[in-house]
């Protein structure tokens, strides 16, 4: 039976099980959330503000760019990356420290940026006190640099990951994957950009350089002295855009390629941009066939889209603002100058390849055990065990997952990633997908009550690779299995 302390424990999930605090429970009152429920759906929701946190005016703060990572050598077919796993001091906030969990020192690690075809090695040594690891979210890698929960660096020492990028051009993100800790480590800054380019995707001339942007869009909760406080998911009321708080964006009047992640531990943005609208090109695996005008968006945390906004339609002077629809403003962009503009945005971007046929058919249920003294997460009922293989798909094959969030009664919302590949959305309740669920996808929202099918091939590599809610809280307490590829 669910009762008042396990939602709040759902709402409060903690890295090593669950732990409710007084303070918690406190928090949680304050915010005036009286349906439980809503903590763990709408995080940060609203008005539903956390005590002692610090305001930040909107728009005070100039978004940056994210560095890209230069290689420590390459070679004829491989760049070769270091990053170390290490705390450091952050600079989100104006005038705050906020000590964290950092790729490289930075809150938002550096973009690793590569082309199709070439390799990518990356040394991670680990200086925290604590094991980690890395995975490459919608990368198609051999299972030993994927980055399973139990594939750990242990702390002081460094661990090879080798990324081959036969895949075509698209936005990944790397985050921390270390088993039940994977969403405190995430949480406290473990994450970053991993872009692929590819040759195709060069010849559409689409917006680069300066003018291909990646933004990662995430909430978080801070006290009074600017620490990150890792606890009720509904108190994450602080949005951070490439790591600083609701920031404007000077922009060229031009075309612009932004490539927006949804970091967030849990929860979904829901992005417009006011009258203007944007026009989507991409998804998490990289283009859609043609562009799609867009006036909402909604991102589920680990999803990407990446869109084109034409500022050259607005005078110098404007201001649009990328806002939530309840959670509000996320990022302001300002118009100062116009610019020439050789880019293009084409009618027609790249043909989705057909789907092969299944040959087989699965389900795949997420739901909670709210019965014991903590919420356990189950995927067909059972909580992630690393020793168990839940599915044994034979290499090549093609396969549909129906998938369900069965969490009806109490109405947590899900999501589903795969790791190895990038799948296409079937349809959702029996019905076409959404504009959401278009093109190449590695995670998909899961409503309440909700199927989706999905179809995959699993091609190219044996292993193990995960799958698992992306509401990382979820998947930290079990919501996670494992599927072996075998020849
Ligand atoms: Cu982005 Cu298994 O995760
Ligand atoms: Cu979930």
């Amino acid at each position: 039976m669910l009762n008042r302390r396990n939602f709040l424990v759902l709402s409060g999930l903690t890295a090593g099980g669950a732990v409710v605090t007084p303070a918690l429970l406190r928090t949680s009152t304050v915010a005036g959330q009286a349906d439980p429920p809503h903590h763990s759906q709408h995080p940060g929701g609203g008005s539903g503000g956390a005590v002692a946190s610090v305001a930040v005016a909107p728009f005070s703060v100039r978004m940056p760019l994210l560095p890209t990572l230069r290689p420590v050598r390459s070679t004829r077919t491989t760049d070769i990356y270091e990053i170390a796993i290490q705390p450091a001091n952050m600079n989100i906030l104006p005038g705050l420290n906020t000590p964290g969990l950092t790729y490289g020192g930075g809150f938002v690690g550096p973009t690793i940026r590569t082309r199709t075809g070439r390799q990518v090695a990356v040394t991670y040594r680990n200086l925290l006190d604590m094991p980690a690891n890395v995975h490459l979210h919608g990368g198609h890698v051999p299972a030993s640099s994927d980055g399973h929960p139990m594939d750990l660096i242990q702390p002081g020492q460094a661990r090879l990951y080798e990324y081959p990028n036969t895949q075509q051009g698209a936005t990944l993100w790397y985050h921390d994957h270390a088993h039940h800790m994977e969403a405190e480590h995430v949480y406290r800054g473990l994450h970053g950009f991993y872009v692929i380019e590819d040759e195709d995707e060069r010849h559409l001339r689409l917006p680069d350089g300066n003018h291909d942007v990646p933004i990662m869009i995430r909430d978080a909760q801070f006290d009074d002295t600017g620490a990150l406080v890792y606890g009720n998911p509904a108190l994450r009321t602080t949005i951070l855009v490439n790591g600083r708080p609701q920031p404007y964006f000077p922009v060229d009047a031009r075309k612009y390629r932004f490539r927006l992640l949804n970091a967030s531990n849990e929860g979904t943005f829901r992005l417009n941009l006011g009258n203007a609208g944007m026009t989507q090109i991409a998804s998490d695996g990289g283009l859609l066939s043609a562009p799609v005008p867009r006036d909402e968006i909604a991102l589920s945390a680990g999803e990407r889209v990446e869109i084109v906004i034409d500022f050259s339609r607005y005078p110098v002077g404007t201001q649009l603002v990328l806002a939530d629809g309840t959670r509000g403003p996320v990022l302001r962009f300002d118009v100062v100058r116009r610019a020439d503009d050789r880019s293009r945005l084409p009618d027609v971007l790249r043909p989705l390849p057909p789907l092969p046929p299944a040959t087989n058919q699965r389900d795949v249920v997420f739901s909670f055990d709210l019965t014991g003294p903590a919420p356990v997460g189950l995927i067909n009922g059972k909580p992630y065990d690393p020793a168990r293989d839940d599915f044994r798909i034979k290499r090549g094959t093609t396969e549909i997952w129906r998938v369900t969030n069965a969490d009806t009664e109490f109405g947590f919302m899900h999501n589903f990633h795969m790791h190895l590949a990038q799948f296409r959305v079937l349809d959702r309740d029996g019905k076409p997908p959404t504009l959401d669920d278009a093109g190449r996808k590695d995670t998909v929202f899961v409503a309440p009550g909700s199927t989706v099918r999905v179809q995959a091939t699993f091609d190219t590599y044996l292993g193990r690779y995960a799958y698992h809610c992306h509401f990382l809280e979820h998947s930290s307490v079990g919501m996670m299995a494992q599927m072996e590829i075998i020849p």
